[in-house]
């Protein structure tokens, strides 16, 4: 399948499998579209980072987000169209993430999807940006010969549940139940700083521009994991929830000293040069992923008959967490969903992916014009002992 779009100008290809779904992303700091064909094959992921704007600020400035999302939008999505090589009458369906992120950036992209489906008169669906990052590893790019990377058919997707999803990025920490990509609860999340934002303000501390998870990861490889004795969050026994902050402030202690109190001298402040950032970067490192694993090992526990773990969000683009996935997957004979690089940090194809299995659900039907951003999450929380879970917990 899918060397071109089969829709024609005015009528929707009659098979969901190939029907081309635009994906637009505009909830952070990433105005991005893609044009995807059957929910999995990539025709093209333009990516439009505004990293350059808020690098000064060392962090994401809302107002200044929105503002770039609203000049990118429309040539965006113009070079998704060129790159995919599809006109804008063979598009069948406008995704569009709603919920969360900011809610200034959210409008941006959510106004231009309504504006895009309402004029080509073509189903508009409105998805949860966190959950698109959990179906980002069922994409693939079409590359001469073929399909570039083994992903399943949409209908054999089924085989691969239950399955355990792991969200990890600069706006969350989270595991998840999925019994399909349609259908997820909430095992934990973070109670604080996501693990992106922990590798973000580790990195200011350090000196380092932003984002600091790549160049952290990078620098990691130089250095010894085991010279900083970091704290590695475990929370109550049994909690699925994350919480980095206390690594962050460990990481500010351990640069600038700790401070003073009465009665007690501080620790001095390290001299920061090339090995010692190395050192302070794979300790850091090592002690956030080992974070995640804990937590998963314990996730596992609960739903021991999980078939996959899916995996999302930028800092699956983590070397080591890569690689600690691998092995656990191994391990425990588990099925492992990564994405490939281009699709864990924010894009749209991962929303024309998710958009694509909901309205594929519900008959293509459309969501209406009035549907709303937000910026919260409207993923629920799995409610122990509801007699839903296909997993259950081992005796
Ligand atoms: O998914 P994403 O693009 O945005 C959110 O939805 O938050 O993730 C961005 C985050 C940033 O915090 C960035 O530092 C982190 O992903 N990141 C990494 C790596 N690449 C990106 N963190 C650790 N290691 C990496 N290789
Ligand atoms: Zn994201």
């Amino acid at each position: 399948m899918t060397q071109a779009p089969h829709g024609t100008e005015n009528s929707p290809a009659e098979d969901s499998s190939e029907r081309v779904v635009l994906g637009i992303e505009s909830s952070c700091d990433e105005t991005a579209a893609s044009v995807v064909v059957g929910g999995r094959i990539v025709l093209s992921n333009i990516i439009s980072s505004q990293h350059d704007l808020h690098a000064e600020y060392r962090g994401v400035v809302p107002e200044i987000a929105s503002r770039a999302h609203a000049e990118r939008i429309t040539p965006v999505v113009r070079e998704a169209l060129t790159q995919a090589g599809v006109t804008l009458a063979q598009i069948d369906a406008v995704a569009v993430s709603v919920r969360p992120g900011l809610i200034g950036s959210l409008l941006v992209g959510v106004s231009a999807a309504k504006a895009l489906a309402w004029s080509l008169h073509r189903p508009l669906v409105g998805v949860d940006h966190v959950q698109a990052h959990l179906v980002a590893g069922l994409l693939a790019r079409l590359a001469a010969g073929g399909v570039a990377k083994d992903v399943p058919s949409l209908t054999d997707e089924h085989a691969m549940f239950p399955a355990l999803g792991l969200v990890v990025s600069g706006g969350h920490s989270s595991i998840f139940l999925m019994r399909s990509p349609l259908s997820i609860t909430t095992l934990g999340g973070t109670r604080d700083d996501a693990i992106g934002e922990a590798y973000d303000k580790a990195a200011a501390i350090l000196g380092l521009p932003y984002p600091g998870g790549p160049i952290v990861d990078r620098l990691a490889r130089n250095g010894r994991p085991d010279t900083v004795k970091f704290p590695i969050s475990r929370l109550e026994p049994g909690s699925l929830d994350f919480s980095f902050s206390g690594l962050k402030t460990a990481m500010l202690y351990h640069v600038h000293g700790v401070p003073t109190t009465r009665g007690r001298g501080g620790t001095a402040a390290i001299e920061l040069n090339e090995r010692s950032i190395a050192d302070a970067c794979a300790s850091f490192q090592a002690a956030a992923v080992s974070a995640v694993m804990l937590k998963l090992d314990r996730a596992l526990e609960v739903c021991h008959n999980a078939r996959t773990l899916f995996v999302g969000g930028g800092v699956s683009a983590n070397s080591l967490l890569r690689s600690r996935l691998q092995s656990l997957a191994a391990e425990r004979g588990l099925r492992l969903v990564l994405p490939s690089m281009e699709f864990c940090l924010d894009n749209g194809a991962m929303i024309a992916a998710l958009g694509h299995r909901m309205l594929a659900a519900r008959g293509w039907a459309s969501d209406p014009l009035t549907i709303s951003a937000s910026p919260m999450s409207g993923i629920a929380h799995e409610v122990a002992g509801s007699g839903t879970l296909q997993a259950s917990r081992r005796p």
